[in-house]
């Protein structure tokens, strides 16, 4: 009888240690509930904004060679340091990309579509992630290219049944629907009979195929890939900075497709994605351009402003999006070396388009509005005409600008086909179309 209870016990010890080890432990849950957001302009503190334009040490930055050499190496530093991490430099012996769908006929025949799929480490062919891109048909030579992640899955972009779907292991976005659930889903949100007829071709790529968007000590998705990196060290690349680089290496697979100017290639995202765009302009300048729809907190908002979701908040619902750093900046904003104009600022010269949304306070729109004039002197500095001097906020869907270029859509957090219509007008002023 003892033997028996001891052996069950010793039975049971042991298939619970054998299930430990073999169980995968889920990863971190978000917790959204955490810090109340602020939606009372009273509330909103006095604050100075660092300056663009004085460095660390004092010196007032005055030339363009002072702001390349000296200032802008530093507020990108700052920027790993305390808030995104490292972008790692590519592996390109290990990123391969190749084309495994083109459709001459695609939307109405106006557009050839073509998959083209990335192996991040090849040639193990996981992670691997699926561009979904559409080229005019009606062009002479090669054609400018939007480059923007989605958030479901390509098969969310578009009705169109022959459009590949895919699962993403531990994806929060696409885990426990079926595919043709979701199919076209997000469709409003992807303009391509527009983009296409404006002689544009565009690029999605779902960012959970480039990462999957959980607090998972950074085990998931690409940055198993990032070993010369020190996970207890203040730059450790964070989740955007992932995604970032993510994005980066679409611009790489797009480099040898036919009908594609990778020269003219412009990163746009909404949302986090926004964040992510921004992020991935300021460290690859081969982006000729950066559009940020609804970035919020953590991209084109100011932290110290406070308004809508504030960074205590936003490190405590998203943990693995920023640096630990960052999360010692959550009750003392002002202590921050940086502020989100400077993340504008470093896409300068390269024009740059800010969009709020007139009800998405979440990411307060005025915010978003004060980092893209807050940016102007550095714009200015570099030769460029600019905000175009534009000073104030203005109404609902009233595009101002021109180097930088602002609107406030009527409406909430969203990308409408308002929104893209100013794309295409800021791409053809850039490109001159
Ligand atoms: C949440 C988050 C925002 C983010 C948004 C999104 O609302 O708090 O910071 O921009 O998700 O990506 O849709």
């Amino acid at each position: 009888m003892k033997f028996s209870i001891l052996r069950i016990a010793f039975l049971s010890a042991t298939s619970f240690i054998v299930a430990l080890c073999f169980t995968v432990v889920p990863c971190e849950a978000q917790n959204p509930t955490i810090a109340p957001a602020n939606y009372d302009e009273a509330l909103v503190p006095q604050y100075v904004l660092p300056d663009p334009l004085v460095a660390e040490d004092g010196t007032k930055i005055e030339t363009p060679e002072q702001w390349r050499e000296k200032r802008r190496p530093e507020i990108l530093e700052l920027f790993k340091k305390n808030m995104f991490g490292q972008f790692p430099e590519a592996d390109l012996s290990k990123v391969k990309s190749e084309e495994t769908v083109s459709v001459s006929d695609s939307l109405g025949g106006k557009a050839t579509r073509k998959e083209i799929k990335i192996y991040f480490d090849a040639p193990n062919e996981f992670p691997q992630a699926t561009v979904l891109l559409y080229i005019p048909n009606d062009r002479q030579g090669s054609v400018p290219v939007f480059v923007m992640p989605n958030f479901q899955g390509i098969h969310t972009t578009t009705d169109d049944p022959s459009v590949s779907a895919y699962k993403v292991e531990n994806s929060t976005h696409n885990l426990d629907k079926t595919l043709d659930d979701v199919r076209g889903k997000a469709k409003s949100r992807w303009a391509f009979d527009m983009i296409v007829s404006r002689g544009y071709a565009v690029a999605t790529v779902f960012y959970e195929e480039i990462e999957p968007d959980v607090m998972c000590n950074f085990t998931r998705g690409v940055h198993p890939l990032f070993t010369n990196f020190d996970l207890n060290a203040d730059d450790y690349p964070a989740t955007i900075g992932a995604w970032a680089w993510g994005l980066s290496r679409v611009l790489d697979a797009l480099g040898s497709v036919d009908g594609v100017d990778v020269k003219k290639a412009i990163v746009a995202g909404h949302s986090r994605l926004g964040k992510t765009a921004l992020w991935c302009g300021a460290n690859d300048e081969r982006f000729a351009a950066v559009i940020s729809n609804n970035s919020g907190c953590g991209g084109a908002a100011l932290s110290r402003r406070q308004f809508g979701e504030r960074v205590d908040r936003i490190n405590a619902s998203f943990p693995h999006w920023f640096t630990k750093k960052f999360h010692e900046y959550g009750d003392k904003v002002d202590q921050l070396p940086i502020d989100q104009h400077e993340l504008i600022a470093l896409i300068a010269p390269r024009p740059v388009y800010v969009a709020s949304a007139s009800e998405d306070l979440w990411a307060d729109p005025k915010g978003e509005f004060l980092s893209a004039l807050n940016a102007d002197p550095v714009y200015r500095l570099l030769g460029t005409d600019g905000f175009g001097g534009v000073t104030e906020q203005p109404d609902v869907n009233a595009p101002v600008g021109a180097t930088i270029r602002y609107h406030k859509r009527a409406g909430g957090h969203d990308v409408t086909d308002f929104d893209w219509e100013q794309y295409l007008n800021f791409a053809d002023s850039i490109f001159k179309k």
